[in-house]
């Protein structure tokens, strides 16, 4: 059984990561791929626990404790969802994955880089992504298609240099790692930016699509 393929979509608020994991995971089945879709933070029952305690709880976090429970999530995810997957062939698509923490948390929120560092390599030492797509969009028009779609205030309260600043951050995370991860113009709509994705499955990993 050859092992499958792990793929995480990346990028602000609004920027189609849902919308395009699901066309992906859906292209890929009808090829008669085994996929399975999941999302950050949660993906395993643990993960899903903490994952209420992160985004709709009423606890101010430090900042430090913040990232180490977006670590724990996502090591259970990956112990528990990801990785029993991946070896039984399956191609994984998972909405936001590490680089969200070191983005939101460091870039957003102003912690220490050497911290997220630190957690990665006691959570996910040697592991990750395969392929990494990175949906860019300027922060204006993702928080525009949020509200639009009736997103949680929390997003409009973080303010637009947050969002800015995370753009910028995804942006320089696919500039420093060109062989993991691939820039997409997430301003395309759904079936020009899903063509584009499919291109980079193809010509990277092979994809049946
Ligand atoms: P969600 O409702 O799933 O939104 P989205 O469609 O934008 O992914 O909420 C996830 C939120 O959690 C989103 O605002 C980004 C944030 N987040 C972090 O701050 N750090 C992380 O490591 C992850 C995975 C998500």
């Amino acid at each position: 059984m050859p092992r499958g393929v792990f793929i995480t979509l990346e990028g602000g608020e609004g920027a189609g990561k849902t919308t395009l994991a699901r066309r992906l995971a859906e292209a890929l089945a009808l090829a008669g791929q085994p996929v399975l879709r999941t999302r950050e933070p949660g993906g395993a029952p643990g993960a899903e626990a903490l994952r209420a305690l992160l985004l709709s709880g009423d606890v101010a976090w430090d900042p430090v404790a913040e990232a180490m429970l977006m670590f724990a999530a996502r090591r259970e995810h990956v112990a528990k969802t990801i990785e029993p997957a991946l070896a039984a062939g399956a191609w994984v698509i998972c909405d936001r994955f590490a680089d969200s923490t070191l983005a939101y948390q460091c870039h957003g929120h102003g912690l220490d880089p050497a911290v997220w560092h630190g957690l990665y390599d006691v959570a996910l030492p040697g592991f990750e992504p395969d392929l990494t797509l990175v949906l860019d969009l300027p922060a204006e028009a993702g928080m525009a298609r949020a509200v639009a779609r009736g997103a949680p205030d929390r997003f409009e309260r973080l303010g637009p240099e947050f969002h800015a600043r995370v753009r910028e951050a995804f942006r320089r995370i696919a500039e420093a790692d060109p062989r993991r991860c691939a820039l997409l113009d997430a301003l395309l709509p759904p079936e020009p930016l899903y063509a584009e994705a499919a291109k980079v499955l193809r010509s990277r990993l092979g994809a049946p699509l």
